[in-house]
């Protein structure tokens, strides 16, 4: 069964509801809905992008099926959802991303690699959580996929945080974890960040257990950027990222999404893990999809 986590809704609100219910068909599973009922290449409705929200707020995790979108198009649907956030990332030939960029496994010569330059996105993670203001929402959309596989996958940080028992809740609250560039750089061993990113994204720390600002659900706030906990040693603070870690992202939290093309996918990064997945040949066969983020704000 699909949990929700929608707040109780206001007479205001109810009839973005029924909206957001009647576009959206919940998946099967923990988290997401889906909808074939969409057609993003033009400008949608107030009372569309209304139910979108809401569905959006509700699901975490949106499916738009069918869709053909263009950079602009697709910057267009995302800047719905708040102000579309820049990238540090460098690639090969250092140079940054675009806003919408693409994320592949191909090389510059556009051939599919085994190994891309960018492989950390097959690691759990919230995106930017390293920065003062991560992420609010990722928005992917499938330009090219492999035969099979090239899956993406999604945890439930709510359903996750909802599961711990009383006295390791009561343990977490109120801590704070430090997300640091250069520790994921070390733990997913990529690249060492350059001085510049390293200045421009010191490591911070965010609360351990975050509350979701429009539900206020709590939900578990780690990943691969998650270096060490305030006040305790490192090998303790380590020893209970990774307990927090392998309990939220067992099977029970997790779902896959297996890409069809012209899925648009998007999903929110403060209350949700995700990861690539190797499951298919990528010395082989080309992935490739556009990509574009929402900023989010300081997490509480
Ligand atoms: C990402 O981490 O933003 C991309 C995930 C994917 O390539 O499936």
């Amino acid at each position: 069964m699909n949990s929700l986590h929608a707040p109780a809704a206001s007479s205001a609100a109810a009839s973005a509801d029924v909206a957001a219910h009647s576009l959206f068909t919940p998946l099967d599973g923990i988290i997401g809905a889906e909808t074939d009922r969409l057609d993003l290449s033009r400008p949608l409705d107030d009372r569309t992008v209304e139910a979108v929200r809401t569905a959006f707020r509700d699901h975490h995790l949106l499916v738009i099926r069918n869709q053909s979108l263009d950079k602009e198009r697709m910057y267009r649907f995302a800047e719905l959802f708040g102000p579309i956030e820049g990238h540090m990332i460098r690639l090969s030939d250092g140079s940054k991303w675009d806003a919408v960029h693409t994320i592949t496994n191909l090389d510059a010569g556009g051939n599919p690699v085994a190994k891309p330059f960018i492989s950390s996105n097959y690691f759990w993670h919230t995106d930017k959580s390293f920065l003062r203001e991560p992420s609010l929402l990722t928005m992917l959309h499938a330009v090219e996929l492999p035969p099979n596989g090239g899956d993406t996958q999604f945890a439930d940080m709510i359903a996750a945080y909802d599961a711990l028992p009383e006295d390791t809740r009561r343990r977490i609250d109120g801590l704070k974890s430090v997300q640091s560039l250069e520790f994921m750089r070390r733990y997913t061993g990529s690249a060492p960040p350059t001085e510049d990113d390293i200045v421009a994204a010191p490591p911070i720390a965010h609360p351990l257990v975050r509350t979701h600002p429009e539900t206020r659900r709590k939900s578990l706030y780690i990943g691969m950027y998650s270096s060490h906990i305030e006040g305790m040693s490192e090998e303790e603070g380590r020893a209970l990222l990774e307990e927090l870690l392998e309990h939220a992202t067992q099977d029970r939290f997790v779902r896959t999404h297996r890409w069809r093309h012209g899925d648009l996918v998007f999903w929110d990064n403060r209350c949700l893990l995700h990861r690539a997945t190797a499951n298919y040949e990528m010395g082989k066969h080309r992935r490739v999809l556009m990509r574009v983020v929402v900023k989010g704000s300081v997490p509480e």
